[in-house]
């Protein structure tokens, strides 16, 4: 009886067992929109940011002298896109080499700024190795403390900081999820870039789906609720804080903000001025499961050109 019952559930062509991991990946990408599939596969472009603690635009001249095809970006006067061709090169220059320009997606440069740091704020980092947000934070705003657990990620961050002459950053050895324990609504900005299942990263092609799989997304979103709610208490009331992660999967973003919203009745949504076409607003259905309709308000970039694919969330807290 056991036996046979084992056998006909594999037969099924709808049980979990007849269905790869590629498909159910691909169902659930689709599911979401359409177009990133097959922008996923392609990365024609990547990001180069000046670092301000040891450059201006001038560096920008430099490398176009050398041959490099910098080509500006709309919306922050300090980000250029090039073609990947010339990836591997720049890692060469005097500019490379002396820190004065940083790797980092659009998408990644965009959530920072929708934190709209200021001269007076005092940043905490929640999740922040290897360090590249804190970096653009650190350049406008007083004071920036970032956070991160892993002792191998954080020595490397703390390194990057130095090494980018960025002075205004203390960093913490610490689990995110129990700062707010220690410091409950101590900060002006909060920005909390979870730890995530990285779909955006993933090249079918290449290395495939690996370490993917739907038990990991449900571990990452337990974790991530924790750390929202940590995020949230650490700020003070009045201050605003981002949600930002690197991943396609509703359970790892809407789902956490659904959370927050949930938990936190001071925490209110608000919409984020995203200057860029490849966009799309926050999901409110997955799975079976609805999430508030305010969730709209929830910014997906849909990967294009140099922009990766990201997640993020701009959340207020009442004075
Ligand atoms: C997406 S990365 C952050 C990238 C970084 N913000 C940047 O732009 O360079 C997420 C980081 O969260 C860290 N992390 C994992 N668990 C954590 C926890 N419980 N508390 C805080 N950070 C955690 C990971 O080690 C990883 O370095």
């Amino acid at each position: 009886m056991g036996k046979k019952s084992r056998k006909s559930k594999k037969d099924s062509p709808l049980s979990p067992q007849s269905i790869s991991k590629g498909e159910i990946f691909r169902e659930r990408i689709e599911k979401i929109n359409p177009n990133i599939l097959p922008e996923l596969k392609k990365r024609p472009e990547f990001g180069v940011r000046i670092n301000r603690h040891l450059a201006d635009l001038e560096v920008v001249e430099e490398l176009k002298r050398e041959g490099f095809d910098l080509r500006p970006v709309q919306w922050y006067p300090y980000l250029f896109t090039l073609p990947m061709e010339q990836r591997r090169e720049i890692l060469n220059t005097s500019a490379y080499t002396g820190n004065k320009i940083y790797i980092q997606s659009p998408s990644s440069v965009l959530s920072a700024l929708s934190l709209n740091p200021q001269p007076t704020d005092w940043v905490l980092d929640l999740a922040a190795a290897p360090g590249g947000k804190s970096l653009i934070f650190s350049e406008v705003a007083e004071k920036v403390s970032a956070v991160e657990p892993d002792k191998k990620r954080f020595f490397r961050m703390k390194r990057n900081f130095k090494e980018h002459k960025a002075k205004n950053i203390q960093t913490y050895n610490k689990d995110g999820r129990f700062i707010y324990k220690s410091c409950p609504g101590w900060f002006d900005k909060v920005f909390l870039d979870a730890p995530c299942s990285s779909e955006a990263h993933i090249d079918l092609e290449k290395e495939g789906l690996t370490w993917w799989n739907l038990r990991r997304i449900k571990r990452f979103s337990q974790l991530q609720k924790e750390l929202i709610l940590s995020a949230f208490r650490s700020l003070k009331p009045g201050g605003t804080m981002v949600y930002a992660t690197c991943t396609f999967a509703p359970e790892e973003n809407e789902e956490v903000i659904a959370h927050l919203l949930e938990r936190e009745p001071s925490a209110r949504l608000v919409e984020v001025e995203v200057p860029i076409s490849n966009k799309m607003e926050g999901i409110t259905q997955w799975e079976g499961k609805n999430y508030p309709d305010e969730v709209k308000k929830c910014c997906r970039i849909l990967p294009s050109g140099a922009y990766t694919g990201f997640f993020f969330a701009k959340i207020e807290k009442e004075k």
